[in-house]
């Protein structure tokens, strides 16, 4: 592997993110893309005691103008950059709002690195690979995400989306349907993207459901306690589980791959798997890749 090349990732700061990030040091400059500074640096310090050269960005995923000004930076680095991968995301369990007044779960899971990609797609050499952490929550038919409380995306519409507004029938708990829409979203857009430009590559991991990870941080810290300690020791026994330390070499192998995979879904153990009927729908994907556009536009552009 070229030691020149340069990864970025985002949500480099917690759970598989974290791990991922220590992961790619192996395979040249890491770009950790994280909204707070000083738990970039930790990262970053934690990357060079092993030997690796790390550079931080900082970029709030819920704030579009924050992100696309983040895009512009790394460009502005210079870097040969091999592989983007879109980690950073929330998961809470009742709806919260962005200072515009749009879905935090959904602007910060979907627009922001939405946002992010189409930003440096223009720059990244042809055979660059992005990957997006996906979930498969996304699919209805998903029984452990049903049980879990999961119906699946909820998806009206972009516009409805980003108003916190999903298809009924869903969730009792608003939190879910805003996440598994979202997570859609990031499923489309691999899916969409890799049809639409063939000169990179855009691939989806579904990391398996970590417990030990910072993501369920809403729950409790009863809940938040035993996710760690209980559950995640578990996590190797049961079919869809996984660690973040595991899920981390899933996708760096995947974000690494000297291949020419692209529209790819790939599930806990590295192995293709299918989305939900709704997202495989190509006049889907692509109303959703159509829809998150035409929204963007609409946001003005960073001072
Ligand atoms: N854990 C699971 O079971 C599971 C299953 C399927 C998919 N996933 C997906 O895996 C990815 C990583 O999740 P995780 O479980 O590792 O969760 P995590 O431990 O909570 O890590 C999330 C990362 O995203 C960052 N982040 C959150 N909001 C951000 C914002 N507005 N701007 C910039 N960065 C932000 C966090 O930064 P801070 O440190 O600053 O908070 C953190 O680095 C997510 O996309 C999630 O949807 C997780």
């Amino acid at each position: 592997m070229n030691s020149q090349n340069a990864w970025i990732i985002t949500g480099p700061t917690s759970g598989i993110g974290r791990r991922t990030a220590l992961e790619l040091a192996a395979y040249g400059t890491v770009v950790l893309v994280g909204r707070d500074p000083a738990k970039l640096a930790v990262v970053e310090q934690q990357i060079e005691a092993r030997g690796g050269q790390a550079v931080p960005v900082v970029a709030d995923f819920s704030d579009v103008g924050s992100v696309r000004r983040a895009a512009g930076e790394i460009v502005a680095l210079g870097l040969q950059i091999a592989g983007v991968l879109n980690n950073a995301g929330i998961f809470p369990l009742e709806s919260r709002t962005t200072r515009q007044g749009w879905d935090l779960t959904y602007a910060t899971n979907h627009l922001g690195p939405f946002a992010f990609t189409e930003a440096l797609v223009p720059h990244l050499p042809d055979g660059a690979n992005v990957v997006f952490v996906c979930s498969a929550v996304e699919d209805p038919e998903r029984r452990p995400a049903v049980m879990a409380g999961f119906r699946g995306a909820r998806f009206v519409s972009v516009e409805a989306s980003v108003r916190g507004e999903w298809k009924p029938g869903g969730s009792t708990r608003p939190g879910l349907d805003a996440y598994a829409t979202s997570k859609q979203g990031n499923l489309a857009t691999v899916l969409a993207f890799a049809r639409e430009t063939p000169r990179l590559r855009f691939n989806a991991v579904e990391p398996g459901f970590s417990p030990g990870s910072g993501l369920s941080r809403d729950a409790g810290p009863l809940l938040v306690f035993l996710s760690k300690y209980v559950l995640s020791p578990l996590a190797p026994m049961i079919k869809y589980w996984s660690t973040p330390k595991r899920a981390a070499r899933v996708i760096a192998e995947v974000l690494t791959a000297d291949s020419d995979a692209s529209g790819v879904y790939y599930d806990e153990r590295g192995k293709p798997m299918l989305g939900s009927a709704q997202v495989r729908d190509p006049g889907f994907s692509e109303r959703v890749v159509a829809e998150t556009r035409a929204f963007l536009a609409t946001v003005p552009a960073a001072p």
